[in-house]
This record gives C-alpha cells, structure tokens and sequence, in this order.
C-alpha cells in the first residue's frame, strides 16, 4: 500500500518574523507514518514544522504554508492508494505578507484581514483515492463529523474530542472515533498514538483489498 500522509501544523505568514499557526504537534501523522513502514508499506509524509524526527523508510516532504501542503499534497495523489490527512492546516491566512517587520507604532489596535485557505482534504475527494480525514471538534463533536464525513468526501473520518486536555494535541495518547462512509462507528480508547496508528494502519489496508 502506498500512502499519503499529512501531519502537523502549517504556518501563515504575517511578516518577515510573525506567523499565525495552532498547537499540533504532529504526534498522531508522524506515528501513523512509522506504523505505515513497520507493516511493510511505502510512505510519503508531508509535513509541517514540528520538532520530530520521521522513521526510517519514510520519505519526508518538508513544507511551511497551507499553499505549500496544498501542492505538494496534489504533486503525490497519483502516485498514492490512500491519502491520510491528519495536518492541522491553517483555515485562514493573512490576506498580504508584509515585507517589512510591523511596528507598534502608537497603534491602539491591528486588525489583519484574513483570507481562506484551499481545503486540501476537500480538494481531494474526486481523486480517485481512499481519502482519510480527521476532525478536531471541541463541541457538537458527533454532529460536527458526521457532516464533515459527506461535505469532504471521505471514506473514513477519524474524530478527536479537542476540548479534553488529557489527549489529543501536543500528548502522547489519545481516543478516536472512527466514522465511516458507510455509516458505521467504531471508537479507539485511549491509548498511546504508536498503538492507536497501528489499529489504523490495518484499518487502511482493508480498504485496498
Ligand atoms: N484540512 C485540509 N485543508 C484545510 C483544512 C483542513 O486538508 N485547509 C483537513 C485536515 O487535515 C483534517 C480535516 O480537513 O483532515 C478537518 O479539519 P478541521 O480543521 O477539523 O475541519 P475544518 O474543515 O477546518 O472545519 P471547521 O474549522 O469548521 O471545524
């Protein structure tokens, strides 16, 4: 099986020193990846910035912005059986990238006008491809998915609940929810995200068979 994998965040630049980013942290891609290559599968991570190393056998795409994720994302479809998207892409990007540093000035407020990003899960959905989504929702989580699940197109959409501090971002565990195209459920406890991607990685194999 050849996978697609995204993971960790993207930044936005603002200036030549701000950007605008979230707390993933990558664990979750990254591991996914790892289990990916233990089982004897090929894989290509494109990856934001994140402070980890990939396993071995795993071909690393470095990126920084959404719009880099985007094209790099699109350069690897064809060659993919399944795309796996557990980046935490930005949704929004400042509209202009200042050349030069903003001051403070004698500002009482900034106001950055900020512009949507391309939805690289969303723009996958006609490719062809098994297409895995994940979803980071604090409330409604259930509702939330389910209409993510038909609105992008996906074949499985793995649920976090972001508003537990326990899991999930920046941890080393976490719980998901697995939703189906097909309308099944099926829910991951707790556990260590080398062992929840293991669970995932045959998951993903039974869709190629
Ligand atoms: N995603 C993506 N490109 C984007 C935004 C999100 O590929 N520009 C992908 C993520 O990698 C994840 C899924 O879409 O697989 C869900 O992301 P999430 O932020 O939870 O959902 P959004 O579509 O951004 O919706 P909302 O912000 O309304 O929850």
């Amino acid at each position: 099986m050849k996978l697609l994998i995204t993971a960790g965040p993207t930044r936005e630049p603002i200036d030549p020193v701000r950007f605008l980013s979230n707390r993933s942290s990558g664990k979750m891609g990254y591991a996914i990846a790892r289990a990916a290559v233990e089982a004897g599968h090929e894989v290509i991570l494109i990856s934001g910035p994140v402070a980890l190393t990939a396993a071995e056998g795993v071909r690393l795409v470095r990126v920084v912005t959404s719009a880099e994720m985007y094209r790099a994302a699109h350069e690897w479809v064809d060659w993919a059986d399944v795309c796996v998207l557990a980046a935490a892409v930005a949704d929004f990007r400042p509209a202009r990238v200042e050349t030069r540093k903003i001051k403070k000035g004698g500002r009482a407020a900034l106001h950055l006008e900020l512009v949507p990003t391309e939805d690289i899960l969303r723009s996958l959905r006609d490719s062809g491809k098994v297409v895995v989504g994940f979803a980071a929702e604090t409330d409604d989580v259930m509702e939330n998915a389910r209409r993510k699940l038909r609105e992008k197109g996906c074949a499985l959409l793995i649920v976090n609940d972001v508003s537990r501090d326990d899991i999930g971002f920046e941890s080393d565990e976490n719980a998901l929810t697995l939703l189906f195209a097909s309308g099944e459920t099926r829910v991951l406890e707790r556990a260590s995200k080398g062992v929840l991607a293991t669970t995932l990685i045959k998951i993903f194999e039974k869709f190629i068979k």
